[in-house]
């Protein structure tokens, strides 16, 4: 049976990124991020297209060369339909119908969630074996800046949310409470620094009650406001003085929000295949969870490399793969989705 090549294209957020795809295996995965939404705390939609326009064809090119493919290899083009900023999303899509329009290949539309969810199916080496993937069903915690869910996995397409944020993303709580802090944006990476050197039982900090499997961060956020109002009052310097053991209660409380869920999940349907996804599964603090409840509780866990979890096109195109052995392709007239459900 002859190779599949497909060329990923990712833009939903702020980083630009196209990869190759042949079979299961990665040849290249380029991303090209965005300082210039570190000024302004966030990311700013209208500087974020903008940017994807420069950016798109640079990294597309990239990706094929560094892929040592002839760009006539490539079989299909897989693009992030959504959910994402509209601006971005245009991008991304309108770069692969065209390109795919020129080569007279198809397209496939590819959820972003599914993306960060299809990550583990990638294949990975890791000392010199092929990481083991996981088994389906299994129950999938997907973290990032824009998204908080637990998804139950039931085959490679076919997957529900079983429990989500009902405000704030676990990214953002750890960005919003880092900007408490005065720490820079994205603050999230910051926290885990500064938490590995502090005692994350000198702080308490509330957690939230919520129905089912569903999170909420807000209440969180106003609590460490007022914590921080009430004690820079006492001591002005105390942010300065406690910033190690702030953060370490801080994480340990968003981890122990997020476990809470996905430890009811697993008892309630019964599943030990447990895996972790999205840009926050960077965290040391819920890799460490992670990694001691599978032993307490006997899950099988699955956690993808690094760069398959920030966002990226490589998880659009093994996603693009199973669409596309499913024979499932887009038309040229298909737009994107800034809302789109799993
Ligand atoms: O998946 P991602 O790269 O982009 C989105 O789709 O949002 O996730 C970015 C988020 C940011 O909120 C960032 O602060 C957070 O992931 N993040 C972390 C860590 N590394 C990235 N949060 C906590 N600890 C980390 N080590
Ligand atoms: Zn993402």
């Amino acid at each position: 049976k002859k190779d599949i090549i497909i060329l990923g294209i990712e833009s939903s957020c702020d980083d630009t990124s196209a990869a190759i795809l042949k079979n299961e295996a990665i040849l290249s995965n380029e991303i090209a991020g965005q300082k210039v939404h570190e000024a302004y705390g966030g990311v700013v939609p209208e500087l974020a297209s903008r940017a994807h326009q420069q950016n798109i064809l640079p990294v597309v090119d990239a990706a094929i060369k560094n892929a040592k493919i002839h760009i006539s290899d490539i079989d299909a083009v897989a693009f992030t339909r959504g959910p994402g900023l509209l601006g971005s999303l245009i991008v991304g899509t309108s770069f692969a119908k065209s390109f795919a329009l020129g080569l007279d290949i198809p397209i496939v539309e590819v959820n972003h969630m599914h993306g960060h969810v299809l990550a583990h199916f990638i294949d990975d080496i890791e000392n010199n074996e092929l990481k083991e993937k996981p088994s389906f069903p299994f129950l999938c915690l997907t973290v990032s800046g824009g998204h908080t869910q637990v998804v139950l996995v039931r085959d490679h397409l076919d997957m529900e949310v079983v429990g989500t944020t009902k405000d704030d993303a676990a990214g953002e709580a750890f960005d919003k409470t880092a900007k408490l802090l005065g720490l820079p944006y994205p603050g999230g990476p910051l926290i885990d620094k500064y938490a590995k050197e502090g005692d994350a039982n000198a702080f308490k900090f509330t957690k939230p009650e919520m129905a089912n499997f569903d999170f909420s961060f807000s209440g969180l956020k106003t609590n460490v406001l007022q914590f921080l109002q009430r004690e820079t009052k006492k001591d002005k310097d105390f942010i300065e003085k406690r910033l190690p053991d702030i953060c370490a209660s801080l994480q340990k409380t968003i981890v122990d929000i997020l476990f809470d869920k996905l430890i009811k999940a697993a008892k309630h349907y019964s599943i030990n295949e447990i895996a972790i996804a999205g840009g926050v599964s960077a965290n040391s603090g819920i890799r460490k969870r992670l990694l001691e409840e599978g032993e307490q509780r006997n899950w099988k866990t699955y956690i993808p490399k690094f760069e398959y979890c920030t966002d990226n096109a490589a998880m659009i195109a093994i996603t693009g793969r199973f669409h596309y052995l499913n024979g499932k392709f887009a038309d040229q007239s298909v737009t994107p989705q800034a809302r789109m459900k799993i």
